[in-house]
């Protein structure tokens, strides 16, 4: 049996909105379809970077099954989807001449989810770097400011008639300490903290770029980014571990938060980012925002470690339930974020543009999935949401992630975050528990 809802709907704003989150990548398939250039993503999957050699050839065949995906949703209640196009259907080099057949499947795809009553919420980067443009540098490059401006301004001449929110990027501090830093993910560079703070500052550049060109080409649009935001608490009370979560703070919140939101680059990494940013550039990358993406998964717990980048590692966190990534269940965590985060930035109005759990979930004989430990992340989670609601926070709305199990990056087909369901085999959708609870709870029943 699934567990009950104590939460409802009627605790929030009539107006707010619930759905899920999910991007192009990690669902379409359809690699070769009308157009499409390369991207990161497939070269990172050819190189057999992909922890069970799956690639996102098929993922969930959603550039097919579109239709019964917005079903599902339109049957849970949703009113709002937050998608990302993808930037190598539109543009398949990069940049320059616009492939219309790209847009073709965002342009059904939000005709059919407007006819569900589904409010079509676009992402434009959610981390398919066209290949051709990484060969010019990618994230490290200030050249990749334009090519990113044209590109929101080709999707939003197409879409922007009947998609009302408009995101920038998504979590652009995974994107430059994973992908430039680290080597965790697509691209794959391994350059430590100077990899890390030109993609972190590219990023907000393209970012503004793109904001005054989609400002300027239709006004009215609701405009913002989505960001990974995350509490950096001290391992221990050691000041070496307390400086280390600092600076962490100031690398993965504050350099996309300060940038955007204040026009500044955070004091304590401006001696490291003198050669990086240009006169003019803290203008550039300041732009006044309708509505702030935050995705959640857990707090950051850092210590010092002379040998890692900043002088950062991981510490212990103090939390003994764990996802099966590995991550720490701390839905207080999203709480003191969101108060925090009105505190420090003057209560913008925020929705939850991500937040869910990947667990290891075991269909049983009658062909059910009752993933408990999914519905107690999402109760907790939105009951945290609820609270900081209730204590005056500008939350619009909470979308989980995902809608869908699908590619999970360099974990492959592996690890499975959705509230329904994929066989990969036959494509079968099956809704877990998780998605009938979010069912629930929207519909207050
Ligand atoms: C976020 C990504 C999303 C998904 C979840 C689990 O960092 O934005 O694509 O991978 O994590």
């Amino acid at each position: 049996m699934m567990t009950l809802p104590t939460l409802s709907a009627s605790d929030f704003p009539a107006d707010f909105l619930w759905g899920a989150s999910t991007s192009a990548y990690q669902i379409e398939g359809a690699l070769d379809v009308d157009g499409r250039g390369s991207c990161v993503w497939d070269t990172f999957a050819a190189a057999g970077k992909i922890q069970d050699g799956s690639t996102a050839a098929r993922a969930c065949d959603h550039f097919h099954r579109w239709r019964e995906d917005v079903l599902l949703m339109r049957q849970a209640g949703f009113n709002a989807y937050r998608f990302s196009i993808a930037w190598p259907r539109v543009l398949p080099t990069g940049r320059g001449a616009v492939n219309g057949r790209g847009l073709d499947f965002y342009d059904r795809l939000v005709d059919d989810l407007l006819e569900a009553g589904i409010r079509p919420m676009a992402c434009l980067y959610h981390w398919d770097l066209p290949q051709p443009l990484e060969d010019q540098g990618g994230w490290l490059s200030r050249g990749i400011v334009g090519p990113f401006a044209e590109y929101a301004q080709a999707a939003t001449r197409r879409l922007a008639d009947r998609v009302p929110d408009w995101m920038m990027l998504n979590e652009p501090s995974v994107v430059a300490i994973l992908g430039y830093g680290f080597g965790d993910h697509a691209p794959g560079h391994r350059l430590g903290e100077v990899g890390i703070l030109k993609a972190l500052h590219h990023q907000n550049l393209a970012q503004g770029a793109a904001l005054r060109a989609i400002a300027a080409e239709r006004a009215g649009l609701t405009l913002g980014t989505v960001l990974n935001l995350s509490p950096c608490v001290a391992h221990s009370e050691r000041p070496e571990d307390i400086a280390a979560a600092a600076c962490w703070d100031a690398v993965w919140n504050r350099v996309p938060l300060d940038g955007l939101l204040r026009g500044r680059i955070p004091a304590l990494l401006a001696d490291r980012m003198k050669d990086i940013v240009e006169p003019g550039d803290e203008a550039a990358i300041q732009y006044p925002i309708d509505l702030l993406g935050i995705n959640y998964y857990s707090r950051m717990t850092m210590k010092h470690d002379a040998t890692r980048p900043f002088g950062v590692g991981w510490g212990e966190p103090r939390c003994d339930r764990k996802t099966d990534m590995g991550w720490p269940v701390q839905p207080d965590g999203l709480y003191d974020l969101l108060m925090e985060f009105k505190q420090d930035y003057g209560n913008p109005a925020v929705y939850i543009a991500e937040n869910g759990a990947a667990y290891d979930d075991r269909v049983d004989v009658n062909g059910e999935i009752h993933d408990v430990e999914r519905v107690r992340f999402f109760q907790e989670h939105i009951a945290a949401v609820g609270r900081a609601v209730r204590d005056g926070c500008a939350v619009k709305g909470y979308l989980c992630w995902s809608l869908l199990d699908n590619f999970e990056w360099a974990f492959g087909l592996s690890k499975r975050f959705g509230i329904v369901r994929v066989d990969y085999d036959t494509m079968v959708r099956t809704p877990k528990d998780s998605y009938r609870f979010m069912a629930a709870l929207i519909k207050g029943e």
